[in-house]
């Protein structure tokens, strides 16, 4: 049994696999490109801002467009900072300091300021051209730290003149709902380029090619890659796809099948449907966060009812609680099917379209924001 298994390239399946074949991202690719291309001149890059949900290839883009810049532009060091794992100006900048340097620097003992020092004064005397992506920035939109962040990075060249940065900016939402500090706002004007979520085929041809090179001949039908579309268009996360053809693999191997049937699938989604879940909420601000709290807790409501506790625990207003409700049934988490009957009219319905206790679980796993945040955010 050891030895009997339908995966040709398991590695495929994984998340930071990057696509040989990179399809429907053609006119953002082009767009990344005329934004980075002013470095093979020797001049600074356009800064770039790539928005989009998640699952929607932004971070594959900008890899394939560094890819690309490791090849042709020898005068250009480029950076991605995964802002996850790097959520504080510091830990940022010792990590371009490791990309340029090739340690990381000395662990105690060394001030912010001779971090930056240092990373300059290497582009300088390399006459090298550094553009920095930062990925998911929506982590490091607490404590001003994005503010921090940008601000060091594009204002570098005031005290070390010469110096030339810019930013890719990469933020898992579907519009800017940050307001950047006004001192930041003058210097970071980036050209925004947008990854709306894939078509049903799109998702398809994508989780096609994957299958394709993953899994053996036969492995795998039209029928079945339909479903599994399917899925993953109701998600609008290609990620819920790549998942589920893992799983579903795992599954059928499971129980010594060569084929992997609708069922597998089935139960594969499942398991997948908590695993996007708690991916999608993690990338919530605190606000949206209590708004799928208090339908978890109180069933589907009027959009009045749960303004009125949203109000009374997040002390916002209306504003922006309806920015908050549309982002909320963009990413699918929650459906407003509007009502005529009822006291007022005209009202909505809010309902959510996941499980309240694994909202739950899941809003419970995702650490707390800062006020300062929301404070910022209101801008
Ligand atoms: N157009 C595409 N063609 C092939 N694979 C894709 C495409 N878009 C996304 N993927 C794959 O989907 C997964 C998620 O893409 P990613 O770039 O990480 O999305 P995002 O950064 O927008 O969340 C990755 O494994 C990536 O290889
Ligand atoms: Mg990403």
């Amino acid at each position: 049994m050891w030895d009997q298994t339908l995966f040709r390239r398991g590695e495929i399946f994984e998340f930071d696999h990057i696509p040989e074949h990179f399809a429907h991202r053609d006119s953002q690719l082009r767009s990344l490109m005329f934004g980075v291309r002013p470095a093979m001149q020797g001049m600074r890059p356009l800064d770039l801002m790539c928005v989009g949900p998640p699952g929607t290839g932004k971070t594959t883009a900008v890899k394939k467009v560094f890819e690309e810049l490791g090849e042709h532009a020898p005068g250009v060091i480029t950076v991605h900072i995964n802002c996850q794992a790097n959520q504080t100006r510091y830990t940022i900048f010792s990590s371009i300091f490791h990309k340029l340097i090739g340690h990381a620097p000395p662990s105690s003992g060394v001030s912010f300021r001779k971090i930056i020092d240092e990373i300059v004064k290497y582009l300088i005397q390399n006459e090298k051209i550094l553009i920095v992506a930062l990925d998911d920035i929506n982590y490091l939109f607490h404590e001003k730290e994005a503010d921090n962040v940008l601000y060091s990075l594009l204002r570098a060249h005031e005290t070390h003149p010469g110096t030339k940065i810019s930013v890719i900016a990469i933020l898992s939402d579907d519009r800017m709902n940050y307001v950047f500090d006004p001192k930041v706002g003058s210097i970071f004007l980036p050209e925004e380029i947008l990854f709306p979520v894939y078509a049903w085929g799109e998702l398809k041809s994508i989780l096609h090619d994957r299958a394709r090179l993953g899994f053996y001949d036969g492995v795998i039908s039209d029928d079945v890659l339909d479903v599994i579309a399917d899925y993953t268009s109701e998600a609008g996360d290609i990620r819920v796809g790549i998942d589920l053809l893992k799983r579903s693999g795992l599954g059928a191997e499971q129980r010594a099948s060569m084929t992997i049937s609708i069922e597998d699938v089935r139960f594969a989604y499942q398991r997948s449907r908590m695993l996007h879940l708690s991916r999608m909420i993690s990338s919530l601000s605190e606000g949206e966060r209590a708004i799928l709290a208090i339908l978890a807790k109180k069933g589907a409501s009027t959009s009045g009812d749960v303004y009125a506790a949203f109000h009374e625990s997040m002390g916002l207003g209306y504003t922006r609680f309806h920015t908050m409700l549309s982002k909320l049934v963009s990413l699918r988490l929650i459906d407003a099917d509007l009502m005529t009957t009822g006291m007022h009219g005209r009202s909505r319905m809010i309902k959510l379209r996941y499980d309240a206790d694994d909202v739950l679980k899941c809003c419970a796993l995702t650490p707390h924001l800062s006020h300062s945040t929301i404070a910022n955010r209101q801008g």
